[in-house]
């Protein structure tokens, strides 16, 4: 009970002494159980005194109990997690964990220990490590934590609920039918948040989960969501054998460095991870070809652990300078002069389709300028005019939207219309 108090007064909030207390003195769990509770007990305790975690801060459980709404998102093994509206002020459409009393974890553990208080307050040692994470890490790369709330009466239950910012869960299929610069920014997002991960204040930090499911996008911005499998520790070590990270495709060894640990384990893990869940799937796949051979080398390098987070976050920013510039275009005679420039009023009128597209109605692509626009409607059999539209993607590049009906275009307004110069002699514009 001692240490449970001091466990509190660690994690710096007076809300959690309940919390603490209820974990560690309700019931009597098997021995077995018990031996797991007091385990995670003091590993949060060490976390907790690590982290130095800013006290609990932001919206409680009078914002939880006004929610309306509420509805699944989603679940894991440990936790679920339901949509919810906050009521005012705030207002805003948040996602609430807690633990999950059907998920695996819980009804894995009472099979064995025949205890679902201890097996549910085992699980809930895990949201609050996890809450831990959420308080010390500040990055955008991370979900942002807007409060949390303690049932501070002796409910069985002990719940424990975080309120987090609601994302949608990331779907790798749809993934794979978005446009490629969609794709690079999901990759430049991850390395840049393991670039953080691997300096981040409490030391470098393994995702020992590491999957899709994991991450959410929330505005088009990925973050982790799930934290309760993270370590802070390096493998400890005496020889470089003790240092194998091992894969089911692949096994690197590392090597002991002076002090035992085994050298930047963390951050390697992260990184061959991302590399075969995430690079080897999106960076690839129609990538504009002069990039190609520089997403090769992102892959090959990270693929045998040769870069570092730090290499391969250079390597990711140079092209994406590449191709925010345009750089990356091969110099090619001018397409251009074959269209002719009419001022057109806009009209999303329905069209002929092509992959990877912007726009469910046509053809919608980012091109750099007019130019590559022009280049792309050459290389579309049906294309015969294109517009480049005011709407932007994230770097910036404007979205052209392709054509082949001429029947439309109403003459005269502020709208840029380039039409291929043999159609705009035929119907005579
Ligand atoms: N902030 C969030 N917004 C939307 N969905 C979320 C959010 N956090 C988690 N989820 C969804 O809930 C699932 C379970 O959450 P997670 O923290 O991964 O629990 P577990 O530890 O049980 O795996 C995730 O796989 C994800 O699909
Ligand atoms: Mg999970």
């Amino acid at each position: 009970m001692q240490g449970s108090r001091a466990l509190a007064a660690l994690l710096g909030a007076p809300a959690l002494l309940a919390v603490a207390l209820l974990l560690c003195g309700l019931g009597r769990p098997p021995p077995s159980l018990q031996r797991e509770l007091e385990q995670r007990r003091r590993d949060l305790r060490l976390l907790s005194a690590r982290a130095r975690a800013p006290p609990a801060r932001g919206l409680g459980c009078a914002a939880v109990r006004g929610a309306t709404g509420v509805g699944w998102v989603g679940s894991g093994i440990t936790k679920l997690v339901l949509g919810a509206l906050l009521p005012p002020p705030s207002g805003q459409r948040v996602a609430l964990k807690s633990v999950h009393g059907a998920g695996r974890d819980v009804s894995r553990c009472v099979r064995r220990h025949g205890h679902p208080d201890g097996c549910r307050r085992l699980a809930t040692y895990k949201l609050l490590k996890e809450l831990v994470l959420l308080r010390s890490l500040r990055h955008p790369g991370v979900v942002k934590l807007h409060g949390q709330c303690y049932n501070r009466s002796l409910d069985p239950e002990m719940k424990v609920t975080t309120i987090l910012e609601l994302g949608t869960p990331l779907e790798m299929i749809q993934l794979l039918q978005t446009p490629w610069e969609e794709r690079f920014k999901i990759c430049l997002d991850l390395i840049q948040l393991l670039h953080y991960l691997a300096h981040s204040p409490l030391g470098s930090i393994a995702l020992l989960d590491f999957q899709p499911r994991q991450f959410v996008l929330v505005d088009g911005v990925l973050k982790v969501t799930d934290l309760d499998d993270a370590s802070i520790e390096e493998l400890p070590c005496q020889v470089d054998d003790d240092c194998k990270l091992e894969f089911p495709t692949k096994s690197f060894s590392l090597k002991c460095t002076a002090y035992g640990k085994c050298e930047g384990i963390n951050e390697k893990m992260n990184l061959f991870n991302a590399y075969r869940y995430f690079f080897t799937y999106l960076l690839p796949h129609t990538a504009p070809l002069a990039l190609q051979p520089f997403l090769k080398d992102i892959l090959n390098a990270t693929g045998e652990l040769r870069y570092g987070v730090n290499e391969t976050l250079k390597a990711f920013q140079k092209v994406l300078h590449l191709y925010k510039s345009g750089l990356y275009l091969q110099k090619k005679p001018s397409h251009l002069k074959e269209y002719v420039a009419l001022n057109v009023f806009h009209m999303d009128s329905e069209d002929y389709k092509c992959w990877l597209s912007y726009s469910n109605l046509g053809c919608m692509l980012s091109v750099h300028n007019a130019e590559e626009a022009a280049a792309i409607c050459n290389s579309h059999p049906h294309c015969q005019r294109f517009i480049v539209t005011p709407k932007k993607t994230w770097t910036g590049r404007p979205l052209a939207l392709f054509q082949s009906n001429l029947t439309d275009l109403i003459l005269g307004g502020n709208m840029v219309a380039y039409v291929k110069g043999s159609a705009a002699q035929r119907e005579s514009l």
